[in-house]
């Protein structure tokens, strides 16, 4: 049986891939109905390191000031064997081994939609990484919260950033990634600010937190991690990224996880904490969090995913067979895969008890 996040991410891909076409159609109501989780914070918060971290590879632009800025829908998918790859949605079929080639196709495509300007534009890029060391998950990076324009930009970008964020996470279907620094006081948290603003009673909020260790000495983040600074209905998860002078000096991901797990294990203050800390138990809480999250909306999924298939018939037929369209081609991929996943959906439902476990 098909993962279901692998399902889901499939789903998402079609939905994006009819463009302006799907408008009239329930393809973007369907695209809110999945759910995803996406990452917020302020700049150099440490969005970027948790992603990597996550995903155990180096391949994000990185610099200072504003880098991030079209979201990037970032899909991983577990292969059983084989050698790790990467993929864009806007470059099908050519396979990416190289993972720096991978950050430039990253630059390179939002300067293709922005401009070498410094502007941000809410178009996804869409990159898929297969590898036998990730765990099934879609995260969606979105760009630095921030506090004044800098040269270049204009001024209506604090805003405009907000509100693309904004624009994300108040869909009641995504799951939020709040990332603070511990090194920062949490009441002026750009990530704790926006999603208590969608999310107040923090139910589909995950608070991370990094750079604990760069904290100044004679404080720990231990009240933080225990949601005693904030309250939270999942526990807070402490990270440590590499520091600026560890990617200057190439520390691989491998040994920044390692020396991650040693540093939680070590310190007096959280050992207590330790099984709960650290970038890989996080991408694996997340993992099972949106999987539950998905089989939960089956049901409601299932039932737009029909109407949308009528609805393709529907057009389908108005165009006209057989399809010469270049639409007509997109939207009856769409209509199979839309049916691929009643039945597929059909599959998981039949494994899970009526509001229960799987058997
Ligand atoms: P972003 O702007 O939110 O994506 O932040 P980045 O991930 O690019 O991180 C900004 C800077 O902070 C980089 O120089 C990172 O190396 C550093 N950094 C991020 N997380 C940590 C951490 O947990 N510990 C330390 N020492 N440095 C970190
Ligand atoms: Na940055
Ligand atoms: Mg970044």
């Amino acid at each position: 049986m098909e993962n279901l996040i692998a399902l889901v991410n499939r789903l998402q891909r079609a939905c994006t891939a009819l463009g302006d076409h799907g408008e009239e159609s329930s393809l973007p109501t369907l695209w809110d109905a999945l759910p995803t989780i996406a990452v917020v914070g302020g700049q150099s918060s440490g969005k970027s390191s948790v992603l990597e971290s996550i995903v155990g590879k180096d391949f994000l632009p990185r610099g200072s000031g504003i880098v991030t800025r079209r979201p990037l829908v970032l899909q991983l998918h577990l292969i059983e064997e084989g050698r790790e790859y990467a993929e864009f949605g806007h470059l099908p079929r050519k396979r990416f081994t190289d993972f720096a080639a991978v950050r430039k196709e990253i630059a390179d495509e939002t300067d293709r939609e922005t401009g070498r300007s410094k502007q941000i534009s809410s178009v996804p890029i869409y990159l898929s990484i297969y590898s036998p060391n990730v765990v099934n998950l879609t995260l969606i990076d979105l760009p630095g919260l921030t506090k004044v324009a800098v040269e270049g930009q204009p001024d209506s970008i604090v805003l405009d950033i907000e509100n693309m964020v904004r624009s994300y996470i108040e869909k009641p279907n995504c799951i939020i990634l709040a990332i603070s620094p511990a090194n920062q006081d949490l009441a002026t948290s750009d990530a704790i600010k926006i999603s208590r603003e969608v999310d107040p009673k923090g139910e589909r909020t995950f608070g991370v937190l990094t750079k604990i260790d760069l904290m100044d000495k004679g404080t720990d983040a231990v009240d933080m991690l225990e949601g005693k600074s904030y309250k939270l209905q999942f526990p807070w998860i402490g990270v440590v990224n590499r520091s600026q002078a560890d990617i200057n000096k190439n520390v691989d991901m491998i040994a920044a996880r390692r020396r991650e797990r040693e540093y939680f294990s070590s310190t007096p203050e959280y050992r207590h904490l330790a099984n709960r800390m650290g970038s890989e138990h996080l991408g694996k809480v997340l993992s099972k969090h949106l999987e539950s999250v998905i089989k939960s909306r089956i049901p409601g999924l299932q039932s737009l995913i029909n109407k949308t298939i009528i609805e393709l018939e529907t057009e389908l037929s108005r165009l006209g067979k057989p399809i010469a369209t270049d639409a007509g081609g997109k939207l009856y991929m769409i209509m199979e895969i839309c049916r691929s996943f009643d039945g597929n959906f059909k599959e998981h439902l039949d494994g899970v008890r009526p509001g229960g476990d799987k058997i």
